[in-house]
């Protein structure tokens, strides 16, 4: 689970962990995700296969996702031959069209200042056309589906839609052969003394309903969708890994309460190269917000944590800590109680704490120590894996 705004790092813990597991699932959201996972020189963005592709790995695509088809065709051809073969697409899951992705584009022009900031990739779109029970499901496609509908609806809003039939021929030819029924996948798996991990995509502060509404993802990012999404019983979930990095960073609009701006920030963002995997936007950064942690460690139900890239802020003189906002002269660690009027809060800072020259690799030094033992004390978690650079093999399990 993300814990913070996206970017946690998801895709490089997904590929460590993938190793234990017989099956690597995505659930949620769609091709805005972009999980990065370095090996040597090579960098691979997955957006809509799951980051267990490079393990070799069987991957499931469940019911949750919103399939871009031009998307997974792409990723698909960069990817290892034998991949397709161990891919599953859920036959339940939503599409993403065209003109989804133009309504997206259009939907922000509209909003104009107050513009969310959303990827453009129409996933906020084309949930909303499952919701609108007007789109196709990838085994309606499959099996012929009437678009007379969702034409109509799409050229209410001033939309070309020439292009859909075309779209629905290129679609059918990528998904025959891909379509199946991932949550029987999952059972069979598991009753047959397999496991599987499920990686989420956004962060928890991006859930449609829990997150920093309206500046959220159209999907909900928590650990209990999981087993909806895929459509097994929770007994199938097992426990939830929470993923951080030890700064945060946000991509598009919204409030951000520990937010760093001027020389400071520019300095993180370069030396974390913190530029959107899917859209190339730099992100905003920040220090860490614990107040924000709380909340997305509570909500998801997370007792063992990731951090990732610490080495970053050990390049860093010293790092902030928020541990509680302050808002009309009193102090709150009420983040959803904050959120109507988060763009409001000062963040208000613990101690400093120093990283600096931190090393890594033969063992972890006292600083880091310092640091693991301080998130566990505030957010009452353990933290199980640590990062500390983008490569592979930069990783250490405690
Ligand atoms: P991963 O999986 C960071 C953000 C967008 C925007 C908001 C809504 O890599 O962590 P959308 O296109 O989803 O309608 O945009 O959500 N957003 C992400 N930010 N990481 C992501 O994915 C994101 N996916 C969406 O920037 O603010
Ligand atoms: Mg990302």
């Amino acid at each position: 689970m993300g814990l913070q705004w996206g970017d946690e790092g998801k895709g490089k813990v997904v590929d460590y962990l993938a190793d234990r597991f017989d099956a690597v699932a995505r659930f949620n959201g769609g091709s805005n995700a972009g999980h990065t996972v370095v090996i040597g020189e090579r960098r691979h963005t997955f957006h809509l296969i799951p980051s267990g592709a490079l393990k070799g790995k069987e991957l499931l695509v469940g019911a949750g996702v919103a399939v871009d088809p031009s998307v997974m065709k792409d990723e698909l051809a960069m990817l290892p031959d034998d991949a397709r073969s161990r891919l599953t697409v859920d036959g339940r899951c939503s599409l993403v069209s065209p003109m989804d992705k133009e309504l997206d584009a259009k939907l922000e022009e509209m909003r104009g200042s107050s513009a969310i900031g959303t990827t453009r990739r129409g996933i906020g779109p084309a949930y909303a056309m499952r919701a609108l029970r007007l789109s196709p499901r990838v085994s309606d496609l499959l099996n012929g589906f009437d678009f007379g509908p969702a034409e109509s609806f799409y050229k209410k809003f001033g939309l070309d839609t020439s292009g859909l039939d075309e779209w629905a021929e290129e679609s059918r030819r990528l998904l025959t052969g891909l379509a199946g029924d991932t949550g029987a996948r999952v059972r069979e798996v598991c009753d047959g003394g397999g496991s599987v991990i499920y990686e989420t995509s956004q962060g928890t502060l991006l859930d449609l309903v829990h997150g920093s509404y309206p500046y959220v993802t159209a999907t909900h990012t928590v650990s209990s969708y999981a087993p909806a999404a895929m459509g097994i019983a929770p007994s199938y979930a097992g426990e939830p890994l929470g993923v951080m990095k030890c700064y945060v960073t946000r991509v598009g609009g919204g409030p951000f309460p520990t937010e760093v701006s001027g020389e400071l920030g520019d300095r993180i963002r370069s030396l974390g190269m913190e530029y959107g995997a899917t859209t190339g936007r730099p992100r905003r950064v920040g220090w860490l917000d614990l107040v924000a942690l709380k909340y997305a460690v509570e909500l998801n139900g997370v007792k063992e944590v990731a951090i990732s890239k610490l080495d970053v802020l050990s390049k860093v003189k010293e790092l902030r800590a928020c541990v509680a906002y302050s808002l009309d002269g009193s102090e709150t660690h009420d983040f959803q109680g904050s959120l109507p009027r988060l763009g409001e809060v000062k963040p208000v800072y613990g101690p400093p704490i120093s990283l600096q020259g931190a090393e890594f690799g033969s063992g972890l030094s006292p600083e880091t120590r310092r640091l693991i033992e301080y998130v566990e004390g505030e957010l009452g978690v353990r933290v199980t894996l640590v990062s500390y650079g983008e490569e592979r093999s930069k990783t250490v399990s405690l």
